[in-house]
Order: structure tokens, then C-alpha cells, then sequence
């Protein structure tokens, strides 16, 4: 199956990032077929090898936003159809299921703004065994603008997967609801199955209405499931959720200082995976890993450090065409994996679907767009007059993102009594290591439990750990970008651990 490349140039597009894109890198997302991933999305995110003043112009502007509240003022409405969760119960499991599963699944939409007609869908998977004693986990993935059910549920930490004919699906050893009851939102309308019947809507998309909507969404939701209000409830996520999640985090803090003891959210904890934190110093970051992983040489990163960190300086375009010549055709989101060069060969290569398919997105995108799985999900029921995709072609504008969540940062460790895991796959060079460790490190927290390896069940150094006051930290040996798709084992070790308060 083949994807739209041209898009990338369109003009909506360019307005979509606020800047010009990371050509660059966004040729080599191209090259293989997955322009609208989530990998691309976040791409094209990256202005900065090209014009590093453009995001910076964008972002001093939006700077205070951290200063005010991400609630406006209007009050959370909450809609007059409840919903019956019985009505949202996935009869007989999902279409192509190996086997009956003895765990409940629901699928469904929360409206949550009912004048507008805008509702954000849902798939939430109950835990393996004793639902009703395992916590609540929301899963977002990033973008901005990509599909928690696509990606998240599908390909990294859902109970199933889709198999190379995207008809049927197999089952995934180390689904994360083996821990946790686990909820996947489709945010914020226009991504995947969610929508809004007022399309202007889709033009005041950005960071504070994706929150705010986020917000509104867990609220109806717990209203429609209300065995899991007191429930402690987590989130997880990466990429560009490394945003999503803090604002919504702290969305609910702030809200639950104002709501009725009935719609408090036992808001525990949140979990990062090479997520963003902070544009500048991620921008080092990924400078500095590229070279220390020797994908470019002494001269090219010299050369960013001198001319692509300081804004307008145009010697910077020469260094990014240094850099395409130097690089050559690798996958950023896991320096060592193999690409997705033809997914129907992939069929045909059983060595694939061993470890680590990179087609798998392929398949997903067949499965979510056949009328029967639709019509199982209880998804597009109003007919959208477009196909399901993994990162959303219908949002072309994002107003608003901060430069850093430092500030929010401070506030959930001021919160106290929160806990907060960022994680990272090691061999991701879009929000590498690197990245993470120098927006720590500017955080300035007192280490409570120096660095040590930490193992998972077969005693193996799964990765390595640091505890800070209001933190902690830990790698992912051998994973990309999207850690529990490369390194499934681990990714549930880690969570298990998280979850324990280990
Ligand atoms: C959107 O409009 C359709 C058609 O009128 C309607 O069936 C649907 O309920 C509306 N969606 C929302 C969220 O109001
Ligand atoms: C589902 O089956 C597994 C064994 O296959 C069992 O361990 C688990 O407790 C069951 N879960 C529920 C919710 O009954
Ligand atoms: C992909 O592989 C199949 C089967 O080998 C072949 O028929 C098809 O032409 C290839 N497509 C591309 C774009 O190379
Ligand atoms: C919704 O359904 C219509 C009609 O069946 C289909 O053409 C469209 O691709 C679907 N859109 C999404 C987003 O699933």
C-alpha cells in the first residue's frame, strides 16, 4: 500500500509546523512510504537543522503560555448522553481475533463538546485477569496528530496485533494490559476515528485545546464507566505526548482542585517515552547522538553546533546538506533496524515477524479501513468523508505548543506525592538519549539513587536507572523510538516496575 508523498510539500502542511520542515530527515521518512507516521509527524516537527529561528520565533511567542492555565475559563461541559458502557462492549472480540479473549474490550466516542458535535473515540482493553484490582493507564501517542489506537494499541502495547494480510490479527505476549486496565484515545478531533461536526473546528487545534479536550474526555468517560473513578489512574505515552502528557497532567491537577469530589481523577503518575521536553536542548541532544553514533562526521557536527543552534545563520543549510550526503538511508527511530522497503515482499519473509516488522504500519492502516472492523469498533458511524490513517491529513493548522515543559515540570514535582517516569529507548536518534539526559540535567533535581542497571524477569541489564527528587529516569537497552514495539519484554518489565513504585 501506498501513501500520498506529495502532501508533505502541500502548503497546509507548512502551516501544520508553524515552520519549515527538517527536509532531511523528512526525505528519508518519504523514501520509505510512511510519510504520515508518527515518526514523520514528529519529523517535520523539527524544524530546526533548517531554520532553527523559525520554532524559536513561534515558541518565545507562546512562552507564557506556561504561565497561564491551559483550562480557559469556560467550565467543563459535561455531555447529557452519558452512554451506557454496555453499549460500547466489542461483542464476540474484535473481527480476525485468534482467540476468544476472556478480557472485555470497548470501543466508542465521548463527546466533548456537544454544540459543536466534536467527540474523540475510544478503545479501552480491561486487564488480562482481575480487572477490578489493577489500575487505569490512558496511552497517548504524539505526532502532533497521530493515532494512539494505530500505533499505540495496534503496534506497540495492545492486546493484538495485525498480521501481514490485514485481515487477521495476532496476539501480543507482552500487551500491556497484562498490568493494567489500558485506555487508548484517539486525540484530538480529526485524528483517526475522532472528529468534529463544526470542520472549523479543526483549525483551533494545538496543544491547549488538545488538553482541555483530553480533560473533558476523562471526565464523560469516567461518568459512562463509573466503577473506575477512584481507580488510580496513570499515563503513558512518547514522542510528542512528551508534551501531551505533562499538559494533561496538569490540566487535571489544576481541575481536580476545582471539581466536586465525584469528578476528581486519581491522577497517579505519568510515564514518557522518548518523549520531547524542551526544543532546545533536544536539538543538542539529537546533535550530539548522531555523532556519537557515528552516523555523521567530526566536521558535520561541528558544523551544527556552530551554525544550526544559533537561529538564522543560513550556513546551517549547507551543513544539513552535509548531512544528507553523510547519513545515508538509515531509520532514524531505531538507528539499527532494518526498513520497510516493500511491505508486500515482507509478506513473503517470515524473518520479519520474528523480531521487528517495519511494515506493520501497512497492515494496520488495511485493518482500521475494512467496513467490518469500523462497524465492530462502533467507530465512523457519521461516514467521514476520508479514510482512517495513522497520523491525521485532516488537522492542517496547530496553533499553539510551548517551547518547554520545564515550568509544568516544576509544578507536578512541586505537586509532590506524583510520580513520573521518563524512559528511553537508546537507539532512537529523533529524541535520543542524549536529549532526555540534557533536559534533566537542566532540571537540576538532587539524585536520590545513583545510576544502576535494572534488570528484567530473565536477570538480564534490560537498561539503566536514575531516581531524582521528583523523578526518575530510565534507558531501554536496544529500543528505538517506539521502545515497546522493539523491546516488548522490557517495555512491560518497565511498566510493571512503574506501576509497583519500583
Ligand atoms: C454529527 O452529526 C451526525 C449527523 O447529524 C450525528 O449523527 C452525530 O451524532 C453528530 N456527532 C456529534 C458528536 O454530535
Ligand atoms: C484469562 O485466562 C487466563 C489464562 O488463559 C487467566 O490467567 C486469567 O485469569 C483469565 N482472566 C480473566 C479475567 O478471567
Ligand atoms: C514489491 O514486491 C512485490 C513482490 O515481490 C512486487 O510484485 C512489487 O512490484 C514490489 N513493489 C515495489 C514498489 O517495488
Ligand atoms: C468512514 O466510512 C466511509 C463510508 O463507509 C468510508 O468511505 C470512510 O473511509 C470511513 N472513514 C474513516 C475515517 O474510517
Amino acid at each position: 500500500m501506498e501513501k500520498n508523498h506529495g502532501q508533505f510539500f502541500s502548503a497546509t502542511l507548512y502551516h501544520l509546523f508553524l515552520s519549515t520542515v527538517l527536509a532531511l530527515m523528512l526525505m528519508m521518512v518519504m523514501v520509505h512510504g510512511h510519510p504520515m507516521n508518527q515518526a514523520g509527524r514528529l519529523m517535520a516537527f523539527w524544524n530546526d537543522v533548517k531554520n532553527p529561528s523559525h520554532g524559536l520565533e513561534v515558541d518565545d511567542q507562546n512562552l507564557n503560555m506556561e504561565a497561564i492555565s491551559l483550562i480557559g475559563d469556560d467550565e467543563v461541559v459535561f455531555t447529557d448522553q452519558v452512554g451506557k458502557m454496555e453499549d460500547d462492549l466489542i461483542q464476540g472480540g474484535l473481527p480476525g481475533q485468534p482467540f476468544k479473549s476472556n478480557f472485555s474490550q470497548y470501543a466508542g466516542y465521548v463527546t466533548v463538546d456537544q454544540s459543536k458535535g466534536r467527540t474523540l473515540f475510544y478503545y479501552f482493553v480491561e486487564a488480562f485477569n482481575n480487572p477490578s484490582s489493577k489500575p487505569l493507564l490512558l496511552w497517548l501517542n504524539g505526532g502532533p496528530g497521530c493515532s494512539s489506537l494505530g500505533i499505540g494499541a495496534l503496534i506497540e502495547i495492545g492486546p493484538f496485533g495485525v498480521k501481514p494480510d490485514g485481515k487477521t490479527l495476532y496476539s501480543r505476549k507482552h500487551a500491556w494490559n497484562k498490568a493494567a486496565n489500558v485506555l487508548f484515545v484517539e486525540s484530538p478531533a480529526g485524528v483517526g476515528f475522532s472528529y468534529s461536526n463544526t470542520t472549523s473546528d479543526y483549525d483551533l487545534s494545538g496543544d491547549k485545546r488538545t488538553a482541555q479536550d483530553s480533560y473533558t474526555f476523562l471526565l464523560n468517560w469516567f461518568r459512562r464507566y463509573p466503577q473506575y473513578k477512584d481507580r488510580d489512574f496513570y499515563i503513558a505515552g512518547e514522542s510528542y505526548a512528551g508534551f501531551y502528557i505533562p499538559e494533561l497532567a496538569d490540566t487535571i491537577i489544576k481541575g481536580n482542585k476545582k471539581a466536586s469530589p465525584t469528578s476528581m481523577i486519581q491522577l497517579k503518575g505519568i510515564m514518557i517515552g522518548n518523549g520531547i521536553i524542551d526544543i532546545e536542548r533536544d536539538r543538542r541532544g539529537r546533535y550530539d547522538y548522531t555523532w556519537s553514533h557515528a552516523l555523521i562526521s567530526n566536521e558535520a557536527h561541528q558544523g551544527l553546533i556552530e551554525h544550526c543552534i544559533t537561529p538564522n545563520d543560513p550556513k546551517c543549510n549547507e551543513v544539513r546538506e552535509q548531512i544528507d550526503n553523510e547519513m545515508g538511508d538509515i531509520d532514524l527511530f531505531n538507528i539499527y533496524a532494518p526498513q520497510c522497503l516493500n511491505s508486500s515482499e515482507s509478506l513473503n519473509q517470515p524473518k520479519c515477524r520474528r523480531d521487528y516488522d517495519p511494515c506493520e504500519e501497512d497492515y494496520v492502516h488495511s485493518y482500521l479501513n475494512l467496513p467490518q472492523v469500523q462497524e465492530a469498533l462502533h467507530a465512523n458511524r457519521t461516514k467521514l468523508p476520508y479514510t482512517w490513517e495513522e497520523c491525521s491529513e485532516v488537522l492542517t493548522v496547530w496553533k499553539d505548543r510551548p517551547s518547554t515543559m520545564f515550568p509544568i515540570y516544576r509544578r507536578l514535582i512541586a505537586s509532590g506525592g506524583f510520580r513520573i517516569l521518563l524512559y528511553s529507548g537508546d537507539v532512537d536518534a529523533v529524541v535520543p538519549v542524549s536529549s532526555t539526559r540534557y533536559c534533566i540535567d537542566a532540571l537540576n533535581l538532587q539524585v536520590v539513587k545513583a545510576w544502576h542497571p535494572w534488570v528484567d524477569s530473565t536477570g538480564e541489564v534490560a537498561g539503566y536507572k536514575v531516581v531524582y527528587d521528583g523523578l526518575s529516569f530510565a534507558t531501554v537497552r536496544g529500543a528505538g523510538h517506539q521502545v515497546p514495539q522493539f523491546k516488548p519484554h522490557r517495555a512491560l518489565a518497565l511498566l510493571k516496575k512503574f506501576l509497583a513504585g519500583r
